[in-house]
C-alpha cells in the first residue's frame, strides 16, 4: 500500500489543475465559503487545533504565529506570503504555485481573514517568470470571479492581494529581509525584537507564512482537525512535501505524512541510482547537517531530524550516492552561501569567503590536516554569532561532512589533488563539473 497522501498535489497530473474551473471542479473556493462564515477567532483556533507547523524551514506552529497579531488595534495588519524559495534542493513551492496558485490565494484568503489583513502580499523570486505569470493569472482570475477585492461572497470581507516580484537573493527569504525589500529598501535582516507580528511590513502587525503552510489551510478548514491530526505523528501533524532529487531513480514531489522515512520514500521513488549506493543526503536543503546511509529509518519530522543531529527544514532531499565527492559538494554549498551573504554582519561576511578558500585549497590536496581543525575554527565563529540564521546554514554541511567524512578530506590531501573520477562526478554529481 502507498504511503503517501496527496492532498495539495492530488490533481497535479490535471491538464487545468491551474486554472479556476480545474480548482474549483476540485472541490477549491469551498473553504473560503465556511471560514468567512466562522467568527475570525474561530478560524485561528482551529488552525491551532489543526497543529500546523509552518513548512518554511522553523516548522513554527501556524496557529500561534497568527494569533499573536494584537485584535482591535485599530492599525492596518499584512498577510504576507514567503514564495522566495532559494535554498540550494528547495523545490516545493514552484511546481506547487505552478499546478494550483489558487490553493495559495484561497489559504491566503482565509489566513488574511483570520488575522484581519485587508491587504496581502505573496513574495516571489524574481528569476521563476513563468511561475509569476502563472500566480498573475490566477490573481487576476480570482479577481473576476469575485474572490478577492470588495465584499468578497457577499460576506463583507474585503482583500486586496498584491504579487511582488523580488531581484533573486536568497536572503530575501528570510522573513525580516522580506519585508525590507517588500518595503522597497535593500533586503537585509532587521533585528528583532520587534517581531513581524507586532511591527512588520510599514511597521504593521504582520503575518510572513511560507507557500507551502498557506496552501494547507483550505484542506484543513474542509476536512476538519481530526482528519488532520489523524496523519503525522505525535508533535507533527498531518503532510507535507518532501522534494527528493540528486541521484534518484524517480525525483520529484512526494506527499506524504510527517514522519516517513528516506527508506521508504526511496521505495517509493524507485531507490537510488541503478548500481550505486547512498552516501550522503540533506533531511532539509544544504544548509541543515548532513545523514548517512545510517540515517536511512530516522523519522521525517522535527523532532525525529532534531534528535538525529539535524533539521527538517525544508524537506528538501538532496541524494548523493558513492560518485560524489563530499568536499566538492560542500564547497559548492559553501560557494552559494559566500555569494548569497548579504554583508550586514562581519562573521558571516568574512567568514564564509574564509571558508571558500579554505575548502578550495582542499579540494585540490592541497594545504594541511590542521586546515580541518581551521574550518572548525571559522565555523565555531560563526554558528550562532551571526546575524541571522544563513550564516548557520553555512557552518552546518562543514561540520557534519567533517564529523561522518573526515577520512575523505583527509584522502584528498594524501593524493595531492581529489581523488574521485572527474568524469563520473561531471557525469552524474548534481553539483556538475569542477
Ligand atoms: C537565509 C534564510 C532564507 C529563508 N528562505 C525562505 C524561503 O525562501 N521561503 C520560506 O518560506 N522561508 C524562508 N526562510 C524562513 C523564513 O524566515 C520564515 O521563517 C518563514 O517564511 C515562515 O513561514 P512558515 O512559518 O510558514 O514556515 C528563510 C530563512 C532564512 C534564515
Ligand atoms: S548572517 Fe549573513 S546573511 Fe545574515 S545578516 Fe549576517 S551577513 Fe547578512
Amino acid at each position: 500500500m502507498s504511503k503517501l497522501t496527496p492532498v495539495l498535489s492530488a490533481n497535479w497530473d490535471e491538464a487545468d489543475s491551474f486554472t479556476i474551473t480545474g480548482y474549483k471542479r476540485n472541490g477549491g473556493y469551498t473553504a473560503i465559503a465556511k471560514a468567512l462564515e466562522m467568527p475570525a477567532d474561530e478560524v485561528i483556533q482551529l488552525i491551532k487545533d489543526s497543529g500546523l507547523r509552518g513548512r518554511g524551514g522553523a516548522g513554527f506552529p501556524t496557529g500561534n504565529k497568527w494569533g499573536f497579531i494584537p485584535q482591535g488595534d485599530n492599525k492596518e495588519h499584512y498577510f504576507v506570503v514567503n514564495a522566495d524559495e532559494s535554498e540550494p534542493g528547495t523545490c516545493k513551492d514552484t511546481p506547487l504555485m505552478m499546478a494550483n496558485p489558487h490553493v495559495l490565494i484561497e489559504g491566503i484568503i482565509i489566513g488574511s481573514y483570520a488575522i484581519r489583513a485587508n491587504y496581502a502580499f505573496i513574495y516571489i523570486r524574481g528569476e521563476v517568470a513563468h511561475v509569476v505569470r502563472r500566480v498573475q493569472q490566477a490573481i487576476e482570475d480570482a479577481y473576476a470571479a469575485g474572490l478577492l477585492g470588495k465584499n468578497i461572497l457577499g460576506k463583507g470581507f474585503d482583500l486586496e492581494l498584491v504579487l511582488h516580484v523580488g531581484a533573486g537573493a536568497y536572503i530575501c527569504g528570510e522573513e525580516t529581509a522580506l519585508l525590507d525589500s517588500l518595503e522597497g529598501f535593500r533586503g537585509q535582516p532587521r533585528l528583532r525584537p520587534p517581531f513581524p507580528a507586532i511591527a512588520g511590513l510599514y511597521a504593521k502587525p504582520t503575518v510572513v507564512n511560507n507557500v507551502e503552510s498557506v496552501a494547507s489551510v483550505p484542506a484543513i478548514i474542509n476536512n476538519g482537525v481530526t482528519w488532520f491530526t489523524a496523519m503525522g505523528t505525535e508533535k507533527s501533524k498531518g503532510f507535507t512535501l518532501y522534494s527528493l532529487s540528486g541521484h534518484v531513480n524517480n525525483p520529484g514531489q512526494f506527499e506524504a505524512p510527517l514522519g516517513i522515512t528516506l527508506r521508504q520514500l526511496l521505495d517509493i521513488a524507485g531507490g537510488v541510482r541503478n548500481g550505486h549506493k547512498l552516501k550522503f543526503w540533506t533531511p532539509g536543503g544544504s544548509s541543515t547537517p548532513i545523514f548517512t546511509d545510517a540515517h536511512l529509518d530516522v523519522p521525517l519530522d522535527y523532532e525525529g531530524v532534531a534528535a538525529a543531529g539535524s533539521m527538517l527544514g525544508t524537506k528538501a532531499l538532496q541524494i548523493f550516492d558513492e560518485t560524489t565527492c563530499i568536499v566538492r559538494a560542500v564547497l559548492r554549498w559553501t560557494e552559494f552561501y559566500k555569494h548569497e551573504s548579504c554583508g550586514k554582519c562581519t562573521p558571516c561576511r568574512e567568514g564564509t569567503w574564509w571558508l571558500v578558500q579554505v575548502l578550495k585549497d582542499l579540494e585540490a590536496g592541497k594545504g594541511s590536516e590542521a586546515d580541518l581543525d581551521k574550518l572548525l575554527d571559522l565555523c565555531d565563529n560563526i554558528m550562532g554569532r551571526s546575524f541571522c540564521a544563513l550564516a548557520d546554514g553555512a557552518a552546518s554541511p562543514i561540520i557534519s561532512s567533517l564529523k561522518y567524512f573526515r577520512q575523505e578530506y583527509l584522502d584528498h590531501l594524501a593524493a595531492g589533488q581529489c581523488p574521485f573520477d572527474p568524469m563520473a562526478a561531471t557525469l552524474f554529481s548534481p553539483i556538475g563539473a569542477k
